[in-house]
């Protein structure tokens, strides 16, 4: 944390030079202090792109986030920039719905991910880990995000859709240039590909599961689409390939974010991570710290239905309200000495939402996920550490990083 302080209002939040090396934590701490409800005027960008309204503090995220009649995921997408993705593809997905229509689709995936169901996954997410670090063997050094992380959630994600596995590296790498469409090395051809060359693709490759599943129905959630009814209606084709979309985007980057950034945090903070090596049983809260302090989604994004008025501040309706995760995590109002990484807090957060109708499908999956993976990587290599600069994504949207190497046991 730097002690710059900035004009609050010139700044605007979501421009590239604040996002080079992560979330900028000091720039927030300053709007919840002193301006929590924050206009940006414009996205360098996106010169055609509207601004926005930024919500910093906990509790006025989640009061964002629970009244989805005046805040709507649906009138204008859910991220703070509109242009990346075509705003009828938004709609298509649930994430993009307002009830009650986001409602009947979320609920026929609900029942596949309660905790209970999800915890009869672990022997198989725990092979699909043991399997992907015994390809380590023999190395001294490796990139966690793209040895480790990318294949695991790549696996976990492509088995609950009936991906084969061979496909699983072509599918990260369309999500990862769709999800972090600004950023240079993610995505070299520029945010333009996305529509020109990546949506295609996505669909090209959906559609083929698709014709294979209304043939032969599995048991896949790829075939929960293709033969969800609501309302005695079937979904139409590009709502299943969007809905596809959702989660495969959603299981591919969020959980190897979390990872990679727990992993890094107890490379530097050796005393935390001897915690767990000492008592495993902190492990699942050690997850919920790294969802704290990085949550992989630094915002998701409301437009106002009507003229209305947050926190004091007047917000006329049709104006963009974007939910700061990666601020509200650290609210000092919430969290004692909130930027200490401290696996043995118990505390609450908003990295999968802020209580709203969209809440996280995929929270209890993520949550079982992470806690596999941090028990086996500490297993197998306690005493693993930083071998070289870690690189976050250029994005305010997706906060993770790109590249995190490692030596895996001291030399
Ligand atoms: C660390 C991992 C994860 C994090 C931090 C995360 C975070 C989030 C957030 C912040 C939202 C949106 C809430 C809002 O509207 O503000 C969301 C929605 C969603 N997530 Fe996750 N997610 C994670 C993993 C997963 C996984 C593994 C899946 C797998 C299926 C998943 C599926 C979804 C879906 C389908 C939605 C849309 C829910 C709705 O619109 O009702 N997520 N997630």
């Amino acid at each position: 944390m730097s002690s710059t302080r900035a004009r609050l209002e010139d700044v605007l939040v979501s421009d590239r030079e604040h996002w080079l090396d992560g979330p900028p934590h000091d720039l927030f701490a300053q709007m919840r202090s002193e301006c929590p409800i924050h206009w940006t005027a414009r996205i360098t960008d996106y010169p055609d792109e509207a601004g926005y309204w930024s919500v910093t503090r906990a509790h006025d995220i989640h009061a964002v986030s629970r009244d989805w009649q005046t805040y709507s995921s649906e009138l204008g997408g859910v991220t703070a920039v509109t242009d990346v993705f075509p705003l009828e593809l938004m709609r298509a997905m649930f994430i993009g719905m307002d009830p009650p229509k986001h409602d009947r689709l979320k609920m026929l995936f609900q029942a596949g991910f309660t905790p209970r169901r999800i915890a009869a996954h672990e022997g198989a997410i725990r092979s699909i880990v043991t399997d992907v670090l015994d390809r380590l063997d023999g190395r001294e050094t490796c990139d966690l995000v793209t040895d480790v992380a990318q294949p695991v959630v790549s696996r976990v994600i492509g088995s609950f859709m009936g991906i084969p596995r061979e496909d699983d590296a072509a599918w990260a790498t369309l999500m990862n240039s769709a999800l972090g469409a600004g950023d240079p090395d993610l995505n070299p051809d520029g945010v333009e590909s996305v529509v020109s060359k990546d949506i295609p693709e996505i669909f090209a490759r959906c559609q083929r599961m698709i014709a294979e599943r209304r043939e032969h129905p599995t048991d896949d959630l790829t075939s929960v689409l293709v033969h969800a009814e609501i309302d005695g209606n079937k979904l139409e084709e590009h709502e299943i390939v969007m809905g596809f979309f959702l989660l495969v985007a959603a299981g591919n980057d969020s959980t190897k974010a979390t990872y990679c950034s727990g992993m890094r945090a107890l490379m530097d903070h050796p005393d935390q991570r001897q915690l767990l090596l000492d008592d495993p049983s902190l492990v699942p809260r050690a997850v919920e710290e790294s969802l704290r302090m990085y949550p992989a989604f630094s915002h998701f994004r409301r437009t106002a239905t009507i003229d209305t008025e947050l926190a004091g501040q007047k917000i006329q309706a049709g104006e963009k309200v974007v939910m700061w995760y990666v601020s509200s995590n650290r609210d000092e109002t919430r969290y004692e000495d909130p930027h200490r990484f401290d696996v043995r807090r118990a505390g609450d957060h908003q990295a999968f939402g802020a209580g709203g109708r969209h809440f996280c499908l995929g929270a209890a999956l993520a949550r079982l996920e992470l806690k596999v993976m941090f028990e086996e990587t500490l297993a197998r290599y306690p005493q693993m550490e930083p071998a070289g600069k870690p690189m976050m994504v250029e994005s305010g949207f997706i906060n993770q990083l790109k590249t995190l190497p490692v030596r895996l046991s001291p030399v």
